[in-house]
């Protein structure tokens, strides 16, 4: 067996953690020979709920799971953390767009940030989920300066197995068969989910659904208010599917995804045309344990303006929260 994993999961009383903590402790996102201290996060006034979902973690009585620690207290809940899966925050309700998120999550994310670099463990990656994920990144980012920014991502994977699922059913193919999907920018209406790249069953995907009308007025659009449209239905935002794509995303990041493509924000290097620092959705490749961007891909006409739509976005958000960005690390990306 391996040596035990310090595991943290912030918001760990909500929606998605109900869904996640259970496929975390029974090894699908580390591995089934992965032993694990799992370390829940809540604010005060959702412990005692908290309080139930250790029960019922205990009572699954999961052999990888060697402890649990369920605290309010940041120092204390990240401590020697190797992953920290951040997914609480303020969930957008009915008509509430992203950027109304901004300023109430914005202060959580510095904190978390500065806890971290002060107790997690070296090897620490952050995962964000909890919204807005890239602004959240970023401000966590740059408030743990001990920890190469690289080392935090935010979660656009959903957006992708959003994106895979349609396209598998247009082609009336299976799932695994489509590949090489790209979610740019923004885990918001903003993204773009981009298949000029993409292919089914290693043919191009545009040329196998051969329906630029529908790719561009149905495809699209549904992907960017697919959150939207579960809220709606659910009144609730979306959850099993959210803690899939964390499990999705950390498992292919962990162990490595082959030759498969992967979409996660991380803070831009400038390349495709993106301020440096920004953490935007990109494709990348995920040789275990970290990942490489795919650099270099053509962009025509309509991507770019897609991907520039998004980037206006982001640059908005992150001036929003400037005073929370510490001015060494402002200063890389405010020259
Ligand atoms: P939820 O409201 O069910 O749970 C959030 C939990 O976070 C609550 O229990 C709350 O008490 C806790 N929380 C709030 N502030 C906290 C803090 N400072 N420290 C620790 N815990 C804190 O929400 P749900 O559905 O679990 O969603 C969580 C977040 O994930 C939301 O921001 C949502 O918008 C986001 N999300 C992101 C997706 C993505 O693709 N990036 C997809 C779906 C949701």
């Amino acid at each position: 067996w391996l040596p035990t994993l310090h595991v943290a999961v912030t918001g760990a009383a909500g929606q998605i953690a109900y869904s996640l903590l259970p496929r975390i402790a029974n090894g699908e996102m580390l591995g089934e020979d992965q032993p694990i201290v799992l370390h829940l996060l809540e604010v005060p006034q959702a412990l005692s709920k908290l309080e139930g979902v250790v029960m019922e973690l205990q009572d699954c009585a999961f052999p990888l799971v060697q402890g649990i620690v369920a605290t309010d207290d940041l120092r204390k809940g990240f401590a020697d953390v190797s992953v920290a899966l951040l997914v609480g925050a303020k969930p957008r309700s009915q008509g509430m767009e992203r950027k109304d998120l901004l300023s109430s999550n914005a202060n959580i994310f510095a904190e978390q940030g500065k806890a971290l670099n002060e107790v997690a463990a070296n090897d620490l990656r952050v995962f964000v989920v909890g919204n807005p994920a890239n602004t959240n990144a970023l401000i966590c980012a740059a408030n743990a300066p001990r920890f190469n920014p690289e080392r935090f991502m935010s979660m656009t994977r959903l957006d992708q197995n959003r994106t895979q699922y349609m396209l598998a059913e247009k082609a009336g193919c299976k799932i695994p068969e489509v590949d090489r999907v790209i979610v740019w920018g923004n885990h918001s209406s903003t993204q773009y989910p981009d298949i000029t790249h993409a292919r089914i069953k290693g043919e191009s995907a545009r040329k196998v659904i051969n329906d630029e009308k529908w790719i561009r007025e149905v495809m699209i659009p549904k992907v960017q208010q697919r959150g939207a449209e579960v809220i709606k239905a659910r009144g609730a935002s979306s959850a099993a599917s959210a803690a899939a794509a964390v499990v999705d995303h950390m498992r292919d990041y962990w162990h490595g995804a082959g030759d498969r493509w992967c979409s996660v924000g991380i803070p831009s290097d400038g390349t495709y045309g993106i301020d440096e620092g920004l953490w935007y959705s990109v494709p990348v490749m995920c040789p275990g344990g970290h990942y490489r961007r795919i650099l270099n891909l053509p962009i025509e006409e309509f991507s770019a303006s897609m991907m520039e739509k998004s980037r206006k976005e982001l640059v908005e958000e992150r001036d929003a929260v400037r005073h929370l960005i510490p001015k060494e690390f402002g200063e890389k990306m405010y020259t």
